[in-house]
């Protein structure tokens, strides 16, 4: 089993985000999974460029390093998405990394993986920031079971709190795999996706062939 943990922080190895996301992968790795960190701010990765390449061919135009992270990414089984608070969303590395996931999206191609996410922050809103790692797995097709969050400013004990609680989950992404754990609510959110991007496809079917394709041998769409 593989996990694979992003971190997005520019402050390297003094990130406060990167501890939570440790925390997090050593609890993985002791409840038996292989696991590997990937820090997006210190990658190349440039923004996408709307080309539509990727709907058409199934691969990316853009050379960089977004290739190798989306090749570690989709052989992963699980995934924990790390961002410090940055004005109340994730960091411009994290986000750019998200934007070049066109293909991942239309063809849903995190279903079947689990996910969890990790923030930081001065003084608040974890949830928020939160949510928006997690709905980007869930646009992506697959499940998240939740995140960790601290405000930096409660204090050391508040972020020790955190840090235990992020190799807990760490440990528990492990298990919802194990067990292929069901979340039926999210199921219903992903095939009301896809009903409603299903017009979507068809209205670009000319151009969006890979897709089209794709969503074709899924049985998602009819000829
Ligand atoms: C550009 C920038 C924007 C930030 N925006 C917020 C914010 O909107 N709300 C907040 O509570 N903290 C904010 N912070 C504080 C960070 O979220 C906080 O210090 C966090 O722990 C940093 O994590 P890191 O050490 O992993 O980089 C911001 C910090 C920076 C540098």
């Amino acid at each position: 089993m593989k996990i694979v943990g992003i971190s997005s922080s520019p402050r390297g190895k003094n990130s406060n985000t990167l501890k939570l996301l440790d925390a997090a992968l050593e609890g993985a790795a002791k409840a038996g999974a292989e696991v590997e960190s990937i820090d997006v701010a210190k990658l190349k990765i440039k923004y996408c460029t709307a080309c539509n390449t990727c709907q058409e061919t199934g691969v990316c135009s853009i050379k960089d390093d977004y290739n190798g992270v989306l090749e570690k990414l989709l052989a992963a089984d699980g995934i924990i998405f790390s961002s410090p608070n940055y004005i109340t969303n994730v960091t411009a590395q994290l986000k750019t990394l998200f934007d070049r996931s066109p293909l991942v999206i239309h063809e849903q191609l995190f279903a079947g993986k689990y996910s969890f996410s990790l923030t930081t922050a001065g003084s608040g809103e974890i949830d928020f920031v939160l949510d928006i790692m997690n709905n980007y797995m869930a646009h992506c097709g697959g499940n998240t079971i939740g995140g960790v969050g601290c405000a930096m400013a409660k204090g050391p004990s508040a972020m020790e709190a955190a840090i235990e609680k992020s190799r807990e989950m760490g440990k528990d992404l492990v298990e919802a795999i194990k067990e292929k754990r069901q979340y039926p609510e999210q199921e219903v959110a992903h095939e009301a996706w896809r009903d409603h991007f299903k017009y979507v496809i068809l209205a670009n079917k000319d151009n969006w062939t890979h897709n089209c394709d794709y969503w074709l041998e899924k049985g998602w769409i009819k000829e």
